[in-house]
């Protein structure tokens, strides 16, 4: 597969390292001062786009890239404002667009085993449910997206609880959510039922920033001869 990097950051600089291990090639780097690279010779050779920038400049770079009728995989985060107009342009099949806020298949592994565990404890009310998370110092924001992901899968199969709150407050019909900032911590989230009698606990710890570059080039393999808007649960058929 020939893959074009757009965003040569942290994660692009992983998915290059990655997407070589697994035989792909990288015919093309756009970062911040190469935007005339799209139309270089070596953007149109790409088979594919993995696009991870700023939410500021993502979806500019996803029309660059259907105008060029490039599939793009992205994992940008903030530009969803933009969502219901990518998925129109996608959805007569015309372009190709995969997108996860988190590319990770632990984690995402994580949310269907916390989707399934919140049906089961829909009928047990005498469970209480709270989240915790973990984060490196560095992080700006407080609760994770994910953290919030996971509130949205409890409440989505619960019907004791709609939405979430950040600890120390509280709210019976709410999902608690407690954040802890500590040392370089890559993302450890835990969910906690509880009774006055036990605690089922379940607990999705990252060790790496790899899993989610590793995630995203598979989303690339899996876009190759597919069309449309195409999800994590579409690759790990849940
Ligand atoms: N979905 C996921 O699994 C996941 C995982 C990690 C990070 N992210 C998100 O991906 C994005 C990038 O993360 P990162 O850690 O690589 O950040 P980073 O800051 O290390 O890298 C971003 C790169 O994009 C470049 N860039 C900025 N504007 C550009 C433009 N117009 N065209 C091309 N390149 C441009 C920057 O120069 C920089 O090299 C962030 O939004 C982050 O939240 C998502």
């Amino acid at each position: 597969m020939k893959i074009a990097l757009i965003g040569y950051g942290k994660m692009g600089q992983t998915i290059e390292k990655i997407a070589i291990e697994r035989g792909h090639s990288i015919v093309c780097k756009i970062d911040i001062n190469q935007t005339d690279t799209f139309d270089s010779p070596q953007f149109a050779e790409a088979d594919v786009a993995i696009e991870f920038t700023a939410p500021t400049v993502a979806y500019g770079n996803y029309l660059k890239c259907f105008e060029r009728n490039k599939p793009v995989v992205s994992g940008t985060t903030g530009w969803l404002e933009h969502l219901d107009d990518i998925r129109s342009r996608c959805a007569d099949g015309s372009q190709t667009f995969f997108y996860a806020s988190n590319y990770s298949l632990g984690v995402n592994i994580f949310f269907e085993l916390n989707r399934r565990l919140a049906q089961i404890m829909n009928r047990f009310g005498e469970y209480g449910v709270e989240i915790e998370e973990t984060h490196h110092i560095h992080k700006l924001d407080a609760p994770s997206g994910t953290a919030i992901s996971l509130a949205q899968g409890i409440c989505d199969n619960m019907d004791r609880k709609n939405g979430w709150t950040l600890a120390p407050e509280e709210r019976a019909d709410a999902v608690r959510i407690t954040a802890f900032r500590e040392g370089e911590v890559p993302g450890i989230h835990t969910i906690r039922y509880e009774s006055a009698d036990d605690l089922i606990s379940i607990t999705h710890s990252a060790k790496s920033r790899r899993a989610l570059a590793y995630g995203a080039v598979l989303a690339a393999e899996f876009t190759m001869g597919r069309k449309g808007f195409l999800q994590m649960k579409d690759m790990l058929s849940f």
